[in-house]
């Protein structure tokens, strides 16, 4: 059908997993096999909670710039806590990016053994309830979290639960992005094309229009999910894992059109990462020989992540 309009990320519904989990695992791996990406409704995540951190989000990032630059953790690779605008930059480009971001990551019992590799997190003295908030929102994501790597591990032919001990107490991190309004002048874009790094990115904010992935034709195909929709993609490492069977799509966020440039954009991506000590070696049912192993060496996801980091500038050598 070569005159059909551009294809679109089909909208599945995670509902369909306690239902029929064969079929949805089927329907999510394609999706990601197609495209790198899926689009996911009724993902489990309660409405009222994402309100409240919408809510939060816009209030953080309204507060002066110097009381936001308190949050700032010099040398901690932005990894918690605030990331001034035009700080990070796509590997590759010429200009940073037009955002500025906080991230929270996971809470760890004092004197766990992944103390040295996951940094406490910093919280900000407001707006009020920020800390229970998001470390509600953070669990929340786990859950959805490991429900889709589970439908992966299924489709992949793997035990449903090969996932858990990987990702248990994993160093994973939940973003909250501000793209400010746009003056007429600005160079650079919202987000330069880029990869993420992690295992499967959990992404909340997508309606506002901006994204897009780059397809396998080499266009551009902007993301489109329905209200409340949850956008999820394939990173790096779970690429690496499974050989490229699953594929790291490309994507961005680009500058709206001149009616939405007076507008702020928001978005939460939960960037699902395994724990440190996770070691990313390729699975040997990925292995054919028209598809030979692309990694014979591997390497644990805490000495990846380090890699990536000094990358996009977030980390300097
Ligand atoms: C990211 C990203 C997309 C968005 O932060 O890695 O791709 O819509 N964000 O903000
Ligand atoms: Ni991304």
């Amino acid at each position: 059908m070569s005159d059909s309009p551009a294809a679109q990320v089909p909208a599945l519904s995670l509902a369909d997993e306690a239902k029929d989990p064969d079929a949805f695992a089927a329907a999510l791996g394609g999706s990601f096999e197609r495209y790198g990406f899926a689009v996911v409704s009724d993902h489990g995540v309660p409405a009222d909670l994402i309100a409240r951190a919408w809510a939060m989000t816009e209030a953080f990032f309204a507060l002066p710039e110097e009381t936001k630059r308190q949050y700032l953790v010099e040398g901690g690779g932005g990894a918690r806590g605030y990331t001034p605008f035009k700080t990070e930059i796509a590997k590759g480009a010429t200009h940073v990016d037009l955002k500025e971001f906080w991230h929270v990551g996971r809470e760890l019992a004092k004197g766990h053994r992944f103390e040295g590799q996951m940094t406490p997190n910093v919280w900000p003295d407001q707006p009020e309830g920020f800390r229970d908030t998001f470390i509600e929102l953070f669990a929340a994501f786990d859950t959805a979290g490991d429900r889709l790597l589970s439908a992966i591990a299924r489709h992949l032919g793997l035990a449903p639960d090969w996932f858990d001990p990987a990702v248990k107490d994993g160093n994973s991190v939940l973003r909250l992005l501000h793209y400010p309004p746009i003056p007429a002048d600005a160079p650079g874009v919202r987000a330069g094309a880029h990869e993420d790094i992690n295992l499967i990115t959990l992404l909340l904010g997508a309606e506002e229009a901006g994204l897009e992935l780059l397809d396998k034709d080499g266009n551009w195909l902007a993301i489109k999910p329905p209200e409340g929709a949850m956008v999820v993609n394939v990173g790096d490492m779970l690429q690496r894992l499974t050989n490229h069977v699953l594929p790291s799509t490309t994507h961005r966020v680009v500058n709206p059109p001149p009616e939405r440039r007076g507008h702020s954009r928001y978005s939460m991506p939960f960037f699902l990462h395994p724990a440190p000590d996770f070691l990313i070696e390729t699975l040997p049912q990925t292995i054919t020989a028209k598809n030979p192993d692309r990694y014979p060496t591997s390497i644990t996801s805490h000495d990846y992540l380090y890699e990536r980091l000094v990358e996009i500038g977030l980390i300097k050598k």
